[in-house]
């Protein structure tokens, strides 16, 4: 049926799609939201519930949260401790939204090994 949310009339039937691809990076919620400052989700400034839902929020959160967190941190660490990762044409990477939120191409990169490592 048709309601209102935060203001905006809802017509009975809309579709509504909620990105957190752009809530992530929304100015009203995120100091300097363009820059890329990954650590900004570490840091306890989440403005407000939800500003941050990479696994979406409430009820239906997802299941796979913890173990997707786990899983991600101990890959990328694994590799980055040994390589640092350079794209060859940063200028060509663009996002694609699709079910998840995806590069428009293969990112091709450098692999340059780490050289204060020992094995
Ligand atoms: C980085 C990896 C992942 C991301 C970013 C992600 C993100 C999400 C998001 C945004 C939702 C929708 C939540 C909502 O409706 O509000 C979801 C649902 C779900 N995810 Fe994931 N997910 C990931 C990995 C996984 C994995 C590895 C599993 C299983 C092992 C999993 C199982 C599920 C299930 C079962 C639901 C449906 C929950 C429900 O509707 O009750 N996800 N996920």
């Amino acid at each position: 049926e048709e309601t209102t949310l935060g203001g905006h009339k809802i017509p009975r039937g809309a579709l509504i799609i909620i990105s957190p691809w752009i809530v992530h990076r929304h100015r009203s919620y995120w100091h300097h939201p363009d820059h890329f400052d990954p650590d900004r989700f570490e840091r306890d400034d989440d403005p407000m519930t939800g500003a941050y839902m990479p696994f979406g929020i409430g009820p239906r959160v997802c299941a796979g949260a913890s173990f997707s967190t786990v899983e991600a941190t101990s890959v990328l660490a694994g590799v980055t401790r040994h390589y640092n990762f350079k794209a060859e044409k940063p200028e060509e990477v663009f996002p694609e939204t699709g079910i998840a939120l995806r590069s428009q191409s293969e990112i091709r990169c450098k692999l340059i090994k780490r050289s204060h490592m020992t094995h």
